[in-house]
């Protein structure tokens, strides 16, 4: 069975080296293993919780979309999406939201911080509290039980975060799963192998710290200006150097190959000067960065290639996610009215009630499918197709995932767009229903 895995990244910043060396070129490498499907996403909903700029909300997304894309994700493979292109993240929110306990969030940790600096400061504890940080653990909670993933790659402070999830999930199948699992339990992971990279200072890399060696930003100088700029003991070139004790080495290995790294220590201990070390660091890491840097710049210049590889990713996670939400409206009880009026069967109802797909041959030998609303007027027609089958997989691709599959499908719509959305939505929700009053009869 092929494992998912997912993760989500928040786009509040601009990635730097330690985000590529901890987190993208991590993810990457584990999406090419086989027996897995990853789904990375832009966690762009989470960012407004910690950011009211628009401005950098726009720009991280768009950075952040363009580093993973020059880095070498291939979304051929990966599923690679931004949160907020899928609607049903934030209705799953909201069902999620309505069998978790308010004590529980109390818990989170991340609300628990801002509280505690509230008090240390005398403040209101809820002071500057949004119901978004408040709730953050469910929309994460959302993310993760939307795509059914097993694994979900995190830092060490997401972790509690993932046993929420696992929390809410459970608790959901108990209610309405009746004996099935409608979610599965997510665990965390965490990648003990992958070191943390250190910032100039020693300290772990990270923006609070203002330590940071940048990625792509400022091209092959401002690498090297960072790098001059790694804190280092003061002994001078001939003198040996301890290799355990410099943070620079850490840097260095983070891009080296074995033999790179016990040819830099052996240097250092025989005297090399910290000035012509951090040259090599810098060469070492330009080899690694710069072919990326390049299209990285590539993909800047043009956004809406960026936007058409995730407007793609949307389809597809969307193909899953629409399919899911409809199987959960039915087990709240979120149903159509018509399934359950005792006196018609299910098969009639639809018959009577729901938009119908119906597809046929014409004289010129080409196969057609077209959409009639619940009162026989035209709501959708195909494009001629060679073959029987192809039309028959665009119905079966409506018919899971509803409005989603109309972008780059060959149909003319023949009436308002939203009508066309709603019978769409309405024929997923009752296509769950009949396969629900299946399961329920075998
Ligand atoms: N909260 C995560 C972070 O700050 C980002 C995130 C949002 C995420 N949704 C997720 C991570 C779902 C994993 C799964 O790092």
């Amino acid at each position: 069975m092929t494992e998912r895995v997912l993760t989500g990244i928040t786009t509040t910043g601009t990635p730097h080296l330690g985000n590529y060396v901890g987190a993208i070129r991590p993810a990457i490498a584990a999406s090419r293993e086989p027996g897995v499907e990853s789904f990375f996403f832009l966690a762009d909903y989470h960012a407004l919780i910690k950011c009211d700029d628009p401005a950098r909300i726009a720009r991280s997304r768009l950075e952040i979309a363009a580093t993973w894309l020059a880095a070498g994700l291939d979304t051929e493979r990966v599923t690679f999406y931004r949160q907020s292109d899928i609607p049903e993240t934030t209705e799953l929110n909201w069902l999620l939201t309505c069998v978790t306990a308010k004590g529980q969030m109390n818990r989170a940790h991340a609300y628990k911080a801002s509280v505690d600096v509230n008090v240390a400061a005398g403040e209101d504890p809820d002071a500057g509290v949004t119901m978004g940080l408040y709730c953050y653990p469910i929309l994460m909670a959302a993310d993760i039980l939307l795509f059914n993933a097993h694994r979900v790659p995190v830092g060490r402070d997401q972790v509690q975060h993932i046993e929420m999830a696992r929390d809410v999930a459970q608790r959901f199948n108990h209610l309405y799963g009746q004996g099935r699992e409608l979610f599965v339990l997510p665990n965390a992971e965490i990648e003990e192998s992958v070191a943390t990279l250190p910032g100039l200072d020693g300290r772990k890399m990270s923006k609070s710290y203002d330590n940071t060696v940048p990625l792509f930003e400022g091209g092959a100088k401002a690498l090297k200006e960072a790098i001059a700029r790694i804190v280092t003991d003061s002994k001078l070139p001939g003198e040996p150097k301890d290799p355990d004790s410099a943070h620079l080495v850490t840097i260095h290995d983070a891009f080296a190959n074995e033999a790179q790294r016990a040819a830099f220590r052996a240097d250092l201990i025989a005297g090399l000067g910290w000035g012509e070390a951090k040259q090599r660091v810098v060469d070492l890491i330009e080899a690694h960065v710069g072919p990326m840097r390049e299209r990285y710049a590539q993909l800047m210049a043009h956004p809406e290639q960026i936007e058409a590889v995730l407007q793609e990713g949307a389809r597809k996670a969307r193909a899953i996610a629409t399919p899911l939400l409809a199987e959960l409206r039915q087990a709240v009880g979120l149903r159509t009215m018509v399934a359950v009026q005792p006196a018609q069967s299910a098969k009639a109802a639809h018959k009577s009630e729901a938009p119908l797909f119906k597809q046929y041959r014409e004289a010129d030998g080409q196969f057609y499918f077209k959409l009639t609303a619940a009162d026989g007027s035209l709501l959708l027609q195909s494009a001629a197709f060679a073959e029987g089958r192809e039309a028959g997989n665009w119905v079966k691709r409506f018919k899971t995932e509803g409005a989603a599959a109309l972008a780059g499908a060959p149909v003319m719509l023949e009436a308002e767009s939203a009508q066309v959305e709603a019978a769409l939505m309405a024929l997923v929700a009752h296509e769950a229903e009949l396969a629900a009053a299946k399961a329920a009869k075998a």
